[in-house]
């Protein structure tokens, strides 16, 4: 019988390679693919975090009381939702859901009839259950933070990330109003550093398209209002699949599996080679 001449080495070294290309490929499958942001160039990076359920409630909160007027959630219940959230059901209903009629199995089917919808904004408020998913959270956290004055369109704002936009800048109040400035910045030399004329003053010019909200117009300051947005996107990306932090622990396991698995694989594998010698 011909000996098969692998070392232990290069049989873990296998191992992880097909482990890496199998989390490459599931990731690239399951990745929502995040549209670029326009004319806001690159999409502000976000990061969510699904365990974190005062983050999560927050932002149901944020939804329900300023979104969830025009935009549904078809495909989630409010019973699950206070759920998953851990609000207790008497409090989530009694602060959270306007409607007394509704039951906790309900879908979030939304109060705003869809024609009329159509009519009123020239498009219907899209329902957002997987909003997240076909936008990407990257999107939706940038989209909401880049309105601008302009008054050129319907209701007075524009929006860098979705030019044209059909959607009124519904969170005006808590930002404030913002608006595209041009600023004098320093001008930057071949090495990175400031470029400086002769006497050491710095040399700026002047760029446009500054996104700059006029001063204290708005109820939040801007740490504020990105936490806000941090907080809804978060939950945008939960009720795009409710079971995301779920799969994410199993997934743990499963390499935690695959470690183990190989380990022994191994030592079988020790074990053979013996009866070759
Ligand atoms: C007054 C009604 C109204 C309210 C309130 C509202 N929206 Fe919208 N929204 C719209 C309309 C209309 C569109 C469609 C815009 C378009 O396609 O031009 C839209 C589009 C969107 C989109 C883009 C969806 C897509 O894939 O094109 C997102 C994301 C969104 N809204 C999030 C929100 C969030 C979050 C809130 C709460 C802070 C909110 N909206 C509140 C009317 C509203």
């Amino acid at each position: 019988m011909s000996k098969i001449n692998i070392s232990i080495a290069d049989f873990i070294l296998m191992k992880l390679i097909m482990l890496g290309i199998l989390v490459f490929c599931v990731n690239n499958l399951f990745a929502a693919e995040g549209g670029p942001c326009k004319d806001y160039g690159d999409c502000d990076k976000f990061k969510y975090s699904l365990n974190d359920m005062e983050s999560l409630q927050r932002g149901a909160s944020t939804f329900l009381n300023y979104c969830y007027g025009c935009h549904s959630l078809q495909y989630s219940r409010w019973g699950r939702v206070a759920k998953d959230l851990q609000i207790p059901e008497d409090i989530f209903f009694e602060n959270l859901v306007f409607d007394k009629s509704i039951k906790p199995g309900d879908l979030m089917t939304g109060s705003m009839p869809k024609e009329e919808s159509a009519k009123w904004f020239g498009v219907a408020p899209p329902d957002l259950t997987l909003v997240s998913r076909v936008r990407g959270d990257d999107w939706i956290y940038s989209y909401l933070r880049t309105y601008y004055e302009d008054a050129s369109k319907q209701y007075g704002v524009n929006n860098l990330v979705y030019p044209g936009t059909a959607m009124p800048n519904v969170l005006m109040a808590l930002q404030g109003n913002q608006k595209l400035v041009c600023k004098e910045v320093p001008m930057l030399a071949k090495n990175g550093g400031e470029k400086r004329d002769d006497f050491g003053n710095t040399i700026t010019k002047e760029k446009c398209g500054i996104l700059e909200v006029e001063e204290s117009s708005g109820e939040l300051s801007k740490d504020e209002f990105d936490k806000l947005i941090y907080d809804l996107t978060n939950f945008l990306v939960y009720v795009g699949e409710p079971a995301k932090a779920e799969r994410e622990r199993i997934g743990w396991y499963v390499i935690f599996y695959f470690l183990i698995f190989t380990a022994l694989s191994s030592l079988l594998y020790r074990e053979y080679q013996k009866d070759y010698h």
